[in-house]
């Protein structure tokens, strides 16, 4: 059976009088299958069959906006903005990329690949390079060889569902082409728009008195999370393939082989790419790259290096959400010159004082910049800024602008003098000695930074609280109802008895206040390393949180531990707290600060109170013969390198510890061990040569 009616035409051939019959005729048959779907449990179709039927419609809206019908299926999409998006666990995380800036730092990557993997001189290793492209990256799953689900990167774990907006990407293979397509392969890339496009998509909006759009990435993002998928219809989207994510069996043993089976079933790959043998022909593709920027036909930010073996990946793992094997090699910042018109103190949660440059705005690559930072006093006397000066601000990627340097004063200028006072409540700024950073006193006291604290509560990485956002945040602390995270999960209760609800205020309704109030109940369960990172522990970013909450394990242990830490600082937690490989004496010490403060243990209880701290997930494979267990390794490894081993310990659930204690169970002693070998042998912790340990952990008798 034909899905299009006999006389279904390409879209761009319909005449009015054919489009409008097309648009009646897909709203009846699209309504018919919703039901037959969603309330009789029937479908008479495929879902990709579906999918064809709502991208014809909403291709042809996009092309006929006038005739887009009261009941037209895309209005049931877009009817429902309270829904969002539907959130998508990504089977796989997907990684973002470390950073290269110079050829020091890809120099760096190289030797330490080389290291991790223990290979000799002679030994080659291939890289695959590629241009970096400033888009939106998105995976798209196809099931027997049909696109079946296409999600948003979102925080790296979970994504939103925009199957429907992707389906209208002409890149993109709704089937994938080939006799040989594996029964699941997850295809992930990059959603942007071409230069070209771009430039053409803002000239309309503009001749139609619309908003334009900063920059193509700007346009890509805002196009692609779009609840009406026939408004992304209407949007110039193209799509990059680059990287797989989860497969039901291998499908290339190189990066190579890949971009093959890749091109083979019908994808678009960025171009040009090649391999590269050493660190002088990496070079020369960066400044090949460099030098074609402007005439390749869409954005890039930088050039991307991988390993081109997936064995090697394999081995090389990843740390902190980026993979150990491939690296970002970005060009240098864009520039431009302006005024700075003032300095302004911005108060961050932990109390530090940051210099803010209010600038004349300025176009930097694409972007309108007004603000940018000026970072502490030292690098304003360092770089002699003074309000009136025209200084060069550039912007590198999505970092904070910053202000290069100061070219000329204005007349009877001063420099600057940071202020000794906190400009938000008043305390004392002060600068400890040692630090670079000056920074309020007034604690809790200090409404600047209550607010950012709670800013950063309820960000995406932390309780993430959809509609809860900076300026609602702000216009709830300014009135009080939120004073404390606790707070927050009681808006619903004491917005009961409230003379004025939140309904009934300006810009709210029924729906906006029970939005809120649902998002917010829906993070009453929150994962311990969340909550240890929404905290806003000075130094305790996303990756010190899940070592926490991976060595603790539970909310109660961790508040134990840590208190005892705070009490005695030379006693066993503390201890125990500086022995976690990657924690130091400081950062032990600004935990340690932290549940020393009565009145932050009073803000904790308070917020414990009303949620669940769920307990750290158990490491994956508790079954091996080091999960759970914690070890230490010293002196040089043969068969890998000291950081390999130690990726693979915690591959395989134990934890690794900077130094030995009686806690210790395992020491692996490489060649040339010292005084760790000693102290392990009077504690009477279990010595392992190199052979005992690989032994263990490959389940082999030595
Ligand atoms: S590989 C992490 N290749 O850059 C492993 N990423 O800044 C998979 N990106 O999240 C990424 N062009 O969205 C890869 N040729 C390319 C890319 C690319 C752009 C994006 C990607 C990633 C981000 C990190």
């Amino acid at each position: 059976m034909s899905l299009f009616s006999p006389e279904s035409l390409p879209v761009e051939r319909l005449t009015d009088d054919e489009a409008a019959g097309e648009l009646a005729r897909l709203a009846v048959l699209i309504a018919d299958h919703d039901r037959l779907y969603h309330q009789l449990d029937k479908p008479q179709i495929s879902d990709a069959e579906y999918d064809a039927l709502v991208r014809r419609n909403t291709a042809i809206e996009a092309r006929y906006p006038a005739l887009v019908r009261a009941d037209s299926p895309s209005k049931r999409v877009g009817a429902a903005p309270a829904a969002g998006f539907r959130k998508i666990v990504h089977t796989l995380p997907m990684l973002s990329l470390a950073n290269a800036f110079s050829e020091e730092d890809v120099a760096d990557f190289l030797a330490r690949l080389r290291r991790f993997l223990s290979l000799a001189e002679g030994d080659e290793l291939a890289l695959a390079a590629e241009p970096k492209i400033d888009g939106l990256s998105c995976a798209l799953r196809y099931v027997r060889g049909r696109l079946d689900l296409a999600a948003t990167r979102g925080d790296g774990a979970v994504g939103e569902d925009v199957t429907r907006n992707v389906l209208t990407i002409k890149d993109v293979p709704q089937c994938l082409a080939g006799p040989q397509v594996p029964e699941l392969v997850e295809v992930r890339g990059e959603v942007y728009m071409s230069r070209a496009d771009f430039l053409a998509m803002n000239r309309t909006r503009a001749a139609q008195g619309g908003e334009v759009f900063a920059n193509p990435r700007n346009a890509a993002a805002g196009s692609l999370r779009q609840l009406n998928p026939a408004v992304t219809a209407g949007r110039p989207l193209r799509f990059f393939a680059y990287a797989l994510g989860e497969v039901s069996e291998p499908v290339a043993a190189t990066h190579q082989g890949m971009r093959q089976r890749l091109a083979a079933w019908g994808f678009v790959l960025n171009e040009p790419a090649c391999t590269c043998l050493d660190l002088a022909g990496i070079l020369a593709y960066y400044h090949q790259i460099e030098a074609a920027r402007t005439e390749l036909p869409f954005d890039i930010d930088g050039v991307v290096y991988k390993v081109d073996r997936f064995d090697l990946r394999d081995r090389l793992g990843m740390v902190s959400r980026a993979p150990r094997w491939a690296i970002a090699h970005k060009f240098p910042a864009e520039q431009a010159r302006t005024r700075l018109l003032k300095i302004s103190i911005q108060v961050g949660r932990t109390g530090a004082l940051t210099p803010v440059a209010e600038l004349e705005p300025v176009t930097v690559g694409g972007v309108m910049v007004s603000r940018a930072t000026l970072h502490n006093e030292d690098e304003i006397a360092r770089k002699d800024v003074r309000p009136g000066d025209v200084v060069v601000v550039q912007r590198a990627g999505d970092v904070i602008p910053q202000i290069v340097q100061s070219l000329a004063h204005a007349p009877d200028s001063e420099p600057y003098v940071m202020p000794e006072s906190c400009p938000e409540c008043g305390s004392r700024a002060v600068r400890e000695e040692g630090e670079v950073v000056r920074r309020c006193t007034g604690g809790l006291v200090c409404p600047a930074q209550a607010l950012e604290r709670l800013r950063h509560f309820v960000s995406r990485d932390a309780f993430d609280i959809e509609g809860l956002g900076e300026k609602i945040i702000g216009e709830f602390c300014a009135e009080t109802l939120i004073e404390k995270p606790g707070d927050i999960f009681r808006l619903a209760a004491r917005d009961q008895g409230c003379l004025t609800p939140l309904r009934k205020r300006a810009g709210w309704g029924d729906k906006s206040a029970s939005n809120l109030f649902a998002a917010i109940e829906a993070r009453r369960q929150i994962g311990l390393s969340r909550f240890i990172f929404a905290l806003g522990i000075r130094q305790i970013g996303q990756a010190t949180a899940r070592l926490l909450a991976r060595t603790y394990g539970t909310y109660a242990a961790w508040r134990t531990a840590m208190l005892a830490a705070a009490a005695d600082q030379e006693g066993q937690a503390w201890c125990e707290l500086t022995e976690i490989d990657q924690i130091g004496p400081a950062v032990a010490g600004d935990l340690a600060e932290f549940f020393g403060e009565a009145h932050n243990i009073e803000v904790l209880d308070d917020l414990a109170r009303e949620v669940t701290v769920l307990d750290a997930e158990s490491p994956k494979i508790t079954d091996s013969a080091v999960g759970g267990k914690i070890l230490v390794f010293t002196g040089t490894l043969a068969a890998m390198s000291r950081s390999e081993a130690k990726a693979r310990a915690e591959a395989l659930g134990a934890k690794v510890a900077g130094s030995v204690s009686a806690k210790t169970d395992y020491l692996i002693a490489g060649a040339d061990a010292g005084s760790k070998a000693t102290k392990a042998a009077a504690l009477g912790v279990t010595v392992l040569d190199e052979q005992e340990w690989l032994a263990l952990i490959e389940g082999k008798p030595s």
